[in-house]
């Protein structure tokens, strides 16, 4: 049995169709709804994002992820024994976008499922991986995120609509005898439902309910500051590391204030945070996976980089996963 899992190789995907603020102005104010290139900048640094063409799924994103991830890590589809596909944005109700992305890449026989953990769910989808690797279970597992967050909103809502986007990314992590993920951390308040959720559900054949996103802003803002700083500090004490030892902070890309604050609180300079939040906007599950995968490709994240990945949404849901590159 490998005491370790580890990433061996990252991809991930963006729909061609790019928006910037000034297409968000234009398209809102057909609706009267007024909103500025400043604004969202000022706020929350996002400068464009790219949404799904009508008809392309979560597992349509996932698949070239998943491809590029595959060809990184030098594997095919074939090796795989396990794929995780971190979603709130699934193609159905059931079956699970997993199995379907599963069907799409010619595996057959695997574990498949879905986490639901919003925008956390890429963090949860690595820990319970990494969990499968070293308990011996698995020894090639592909993990996943990826959202048509475009779907879900609400485009007379000017508060939301201008902060998510749609994307996939995807890493290769595999059973080794060398680290690898050093220590994790999740933790949930389901106290907290209410401040960021798509309320709606489907019964009897009808839509239940409002199916658009729905956010308290400042509640979340306030809630992800201390709870990204609790969660990064805890897998620092559990690997016995210390935040000098971080290379590269890669946190859920929802807003760069928050990122950036995380960033000050943990003591790391400016140039240790990677950020695309101003050219992917928030694309929930999939938005660590992409980061890190960008910043893997342009050659910032080296084999041996001390990474720290950390997620934060609905639920409320968070936490943290550190891992030597
Ligand atoms: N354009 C112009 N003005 C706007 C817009 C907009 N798009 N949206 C809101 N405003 C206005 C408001 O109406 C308000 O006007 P008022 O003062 O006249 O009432 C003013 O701007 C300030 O609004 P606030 O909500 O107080 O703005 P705030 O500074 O809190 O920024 C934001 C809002 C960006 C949403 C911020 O609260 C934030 O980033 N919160 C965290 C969000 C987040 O991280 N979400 C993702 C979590 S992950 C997940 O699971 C999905």
């Amino acid at each position: 049995m490998s005491r370790y899992s580890r990433i061996t190789g990252t991809g991930s995907h963006l729909p061609p169709r790019r928006l910037s603020n000034a297409d968000m102005v234009a398209m809102l104010a057909q609706r009267d709804i007024e909103t500025s290139d400043e604004w969202i900048v000022e706020r929350t640094g996002i400068r464009a994002r790219h949404f799904a063409a009508e008809g392309v799924s979560a597992s349509d994103l996932a698949l070239p992820a998943a491809r590029a991830a595959l060809e990184a890590a030098g594997r095919k589809p074939e090796d795989v024994d396990l794929i995780i596909v971190a979603t709130s944005t699934p193609d159905m109700v059931f079956p699970s976008c997993a199995t379907i992305l599963q069907a799409k890449l010619g595996i057959v026989g695997c574990p498949a499922f879905d986490m639901q953990a919003v925008c956390s769910g890429f963090v949860y989808a690595l820990t319970v991986a990494d969990s499968m690797i070293r308990t011996g279970s698995v020894r090639c597992a592909l993990v996943i995120g990826a959202e048509v967050f475009s779907r879900i909103l609400d485009f007379n809502d000017r508060t939301t609509c201008v902060l998510f986007g749609d994307g996939s990314g995807a890493v290769v992590l595999e059973a080794s005898d060398e680290p690898g993920i050093l220590a994790t951390d999740l933790h949930a308040d389901g106290r907290h439902v209410g401040i960021l959720c798509t309320p709606g559900t489907v019964s009897g054949g009808q839509v239940l309910g409002d199916p658009l996103l729905k956010m308290d802003g400042q509640a979340v803002f306030k809630l992800a500051v201390n709870v990204l700083d609790s969660a990064a500090r805890a897998t620092l004490s559990k690997a016995g590391r210390t935040e000098a030892d971080v290379d590269w902070l890669i946190p859920h890309q929802a807003n760069i204030r928050i990122m950036q604050s995380t960033a000050r609180k943990l003591k790391l300079p400016a140039e240790k945070l990677v950020a695309t939040v101003h050219e992917h906007g928030n694309t929930s599950a999939a938005s660590i996976p992409l980061a890190l995968d960008v910043a893997v490709r342009d050659g910032r994240v080296r084999r041996g980089d001390t990474v720290m990945l950390e997620g934060v949404g609905g639920g409320f849901t968070w936490g943290a996963v550190l891992l030597d590159y």
